[in-house]
């Protein structure tokens, strides 16, 4: 088991991390972690102040996972002054969340690049949650020829299906409730094998605001009309201004 895996995050850990955390153990005996908030990959000053920050939990929780290293750059190292000649995400970044999140993707592309720069990982793990950043990453790293393999960590869940979020603190109990309507409305598309019949669930959501509900194939993130087993019902929206994603894949149910 030799080279370094690797998981980036933006730090606010939970077991969703972990999960990959531990899932790097199994490719590698040395796994680096690297907590960084990327301030290109924030739309607004105030979306960036209010990420949640907790330090020294993060480094008990990256460590009992597995974590051989704990790397938290500061400001300089990533974006030595100077001009950032971003990466662009291209035509892949300007959809969904691309669409909501202009620039957002191009922030995550050029943070990686340089975060791969100083870790030289041979693996690097995202997690399917964010579903498509996975999906840019992987098509970067074909596209310039990165050589990292990239590894895909599944979506942990709560007992009540919420998908695990850092952005999960900031919701009350009540905002909790209403957010579970997201993974109710994915079961549903699921099974009735229909956009709408989870999209319409979302819309009649009381508190519930919908950016996107669709069905996409996994590489292109087109809409598919077809519901086959290359795709996934993917979804995005806000619960008191508190935006959240989570995402299906047909594939486990065909
Ligand atoms: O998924 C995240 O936490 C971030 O987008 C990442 C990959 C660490 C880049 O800042």
């Amino acid at each position: 088991m030799s080279g370094i895996a690797f998981v980036p995050t933006m730090g606010a850990l939970h077991a969703g991390h972990q999960s990959l955390i531990r899932r790097a153990r199994e490719v590698s005996d040395q796994v680096v972690v690297s907590i960084f908030i990327n301030p290109l990959q924030f739309e607004s000053a105030e979306d960036l102040a209010k990420y949640p920050r907790q330090p020294e939990r993060d480094s008990e929780l990256a460590l009992s996972a597995g974590a051989t290293d704990i790397w938290t750059p500061t400001i300089d190292e990533i974006y030595p002054p100077g001009v950032i000649e971003k990466i662009s995400a291209g035509e892949l970044g300007n959809r969904y969340e691309g669409a909501s999140r202009p620039d957002h993707f191009d922030g995550v592309l050029t943070v990686v690049d340089r975060l791969f720069a100083h870790v030289k990982p041979r693996y690097a793990i995202f997690g399917e949650k964010d579903f498509q950043q996975l999906t840019i990453i992987n098509s970067w790293v074909k596209r310039a020829k990165i050589p990292v393999e990239i590894i895909a960590g599944e979506t942990v869940r709560d007992s009540d299906g919420l998908a695990l979020s850092s952005r999960n603190v900031r919701l009350t109990l009540e905002d909790r409730e209403i957010a579970l309507a997201i993974p109710s409305a994915l079961r549903a598309a699921l099974t009735a094998r229909s956009v709408s019949a989870g999209r319409e669930l979302l819309q009649r959501a009381h508190g519930f605001t919908l950016d996107y509900f669709d069905f996409v194939d996994e590489e292109s993130m087109q809409p598919q009309a077809e519901m086959n087993s290359a795709g996934r019902f993917i979804v995005a929206g806000w619960v008191n201004q508190i935006r959240l994603l989570d995402n299906m894949a047909m594939a486990a149910t065909s």
